[in-house]
């Protein structure tokens, strides 16, 4: 699976998603974390964990054509043999277009608290430039505070606009905050319903097992 964790906005948990998939799709067969943030977040949080992250999850700098630096990917993604996560910076138009392309799934991650319909729909622009056929694409809440208003009515204002959410959403928890810079271990649950729901829209029409 290729998964492409972006959005126009910053600060919305994008870089925590792409970290909390590649450690879970990392346990099960080879994955790489590229980091297409220019400011190196992933790259970041990964030199922060130090001798706690594995090994066997690589995070590499994006290098451009990201389609290339894929086939470059050592462990065979285009047998079908591994899993890439792709990560990018706020507010980087190309990158995002680069991504999407390369990508089977993409998330764009919202803040509940901070849900910004304007900045979606530069997003939503974005990603449906440059989609292709076989790309599922949704809207993940994250940050939610429990019973609020804004957690309350963000689900409904994006459905409204005929963005499609993907039904996880991320709680706003300091425990996932604290995760920040260390190699997460165990994930938080939520990461593995999220996984598992990309995964199901994955595998309609793709026959490839692997995926
Ligand atoms: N579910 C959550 N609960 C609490 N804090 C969170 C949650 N998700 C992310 N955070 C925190 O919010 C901040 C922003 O998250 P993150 O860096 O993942 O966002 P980003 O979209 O990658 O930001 P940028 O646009 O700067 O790359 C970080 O301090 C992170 O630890
Ligand atoms: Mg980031």
């Amino acid at each position: 699976m290729r998964i492409a964790v972006t959005s126009a906005k910053g600060g919305v948990g994008k870089t925590t998603t792409a970290v909390m998939l590649a450690a879970l799709l990392g346990q099960e067969r080879p994955t790489v974390l590229i980091d297409g943030d220019r400011q190196g977040s992933a790259l970041t949080w990964r030199h922060q964990a130090g001798e706690q992250w594995p090994g066997t999850l690589p995070v590499e700098r994006w290098t451009d054509p990201l389609h290339e630096q894929l086939t470059r990917v050592p462990s065979g993604v285009h047998e079908g043999l591994s899993h890439v996560v792709i990560d990018t910076g706020p507010g980087d138009p190309e990158r995002m277009r680069a991504a999407v392309a390369a990508a089977d799934v993409v998330v764009i991650p919202v803040g509940a608290r901070m849900l910004d319909v304007a900045q979606l729909q530069d997003t939503a622009r974005i990603v449906a430039g440059a989609a292709h056929p076989g790309l599922s694409w949704g809207v993940l809440l994250t940050m939610r505070r429990g019973a609020t208003r804004s957690g309350e009515i963000a689900p409904a204002v994006i459905e409204r606009d005929g963005f499609p959410l993907w039904a996880t959403e991320v709680p706003l928890r300091e425990s996932i905050a604290a995760a920040a810079g260390t190699y997460p271990s165990p994930v938080p649950a939520v990461y593995r319903d999220l996984l598992e729901e990309l995964r199901e829209v994955n595998a309609e029409g793709i026959t490839d097992a692997a995926r």
